[in-house]
């Protein structure tokens, strides 16, 4: 069990760095010296998170387009610019939208944000029990398709078994017409197995309760299994899925330096 040192040693959280990273104000002096470790091995990475919140903008924009009502987005983090309820609900104001996260403050903060929004609302969960986010959500209509977004958290799930098997899961329980976003850290870029590598990943290992694990394009491709038809591009860079006007231009120079892959996906009937 953790001792008095360990639990300061971790006081950091994913949540809070990844909002350092895009320049939030909710992160506290823990999360802004793990954070800044990171960036000292990987200086790209606010540039990542930035291409990464990009993606999910351009594909919650293309499912509301497409007709899609209901999102359930696990792993959402601390409100930021251009949240998934805003976008969707932009496109379309019936649209309903359940956040999920492990993060007290990701929670708390969405839920400030959400008061007086009966169509989107915040709670706490694991990704990893994805049968009890769907038990306890209480506003999707899940017999009807539904856009799980699963956007960087995946690469916080590092056993494959587990990882792989919440997906299926998750499938499982959605019918056919629902949609799987994915954006995942990449190994080509992240699991080099060099030195910064490992010093950016004992950062996660060591300060917070979310160790990281980037997985390669074919691995990525897994989660969508047989269930799940890939639209169109596939899985590619996050600066590469259907970029649009007004994108973070950070990688436009090479767009493989973005660190992350991304696709969405298609439920099909089992
Ligand atoms: C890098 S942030 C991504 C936030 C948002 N999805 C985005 O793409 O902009 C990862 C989020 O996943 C959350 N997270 C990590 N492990 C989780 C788990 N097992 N269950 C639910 N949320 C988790 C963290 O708390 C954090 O808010």
């Amino acid at each position: 069990m953790d001792g008095p040192n360990e639990t300061v040693r971790k006081a950091a959280t994913s949540a809070r760095m990844y909002d350092f990273y895009l320049g939030g104000a909710h992160n506290f002096a823990a999360d802004r010296q793990a954070a800044l470790k990171v960036i000292e091995q990987y200086p790209a990475v606010p540039a990542v998170a930035r291409a990464n919140r990009a993606f999910l903008g351009r594909a919650v924009r293309f499912l509301a387009d497409a007709g899609v009502r209901q999102f359930l987005d696990i792993g959402s983090g601390i409100p930021t610019v251009g949240n998934v309820h805003e976008i969707a609900q932009r496109a379309a104001p019936d649209a309903r939208v359940v956040y999920v996260d492990i993060d007290p403050v990701a929670v708390a903060e969405s839920r400030e944000l959400l008061h007086g929004n009966d169509r989107a609302t915040a709670i706490h969960g694991d990704l990893r029990d994805p049968k009890a986010i769907v038990a306890n959500q209480g506003l999707l209509d899940v017999t009807r398709p539904v856009a799980v977004v699963l956007a960087a958290v995946l690469h916080f799930v590092p056993d494959d078994t587990q990882a792989y098997g919440l997906v299926d899961e998750l499938l499982a329980v959605l019918p056919a017409g629902s949609h799987l976003v994915v954006s995942h850290g990449a190994a080509e870029t992240f699991g080099l197995g060099d030195e910064r590598t490992a010093a950016a990943r004992a950062v996660y290992t060591r300060q917070t309760s979310t160790a990281g694990k980037p997985r390669t394009k074919q691995e990525v491709e897994r989660f969508f299994g047989s269930r799940c038809a890939l639209v169109d591009p596939g899985v590619t860079w996050a600066p590469d899925w259907r970029p649009a006007a007004g994108d973070p231009t950070d990688f436009a120079y090479d767009t493989r330096r973005s660190g992350m892959w991304a696709a969405v996906g298609l439920v099909q009937a089992a």
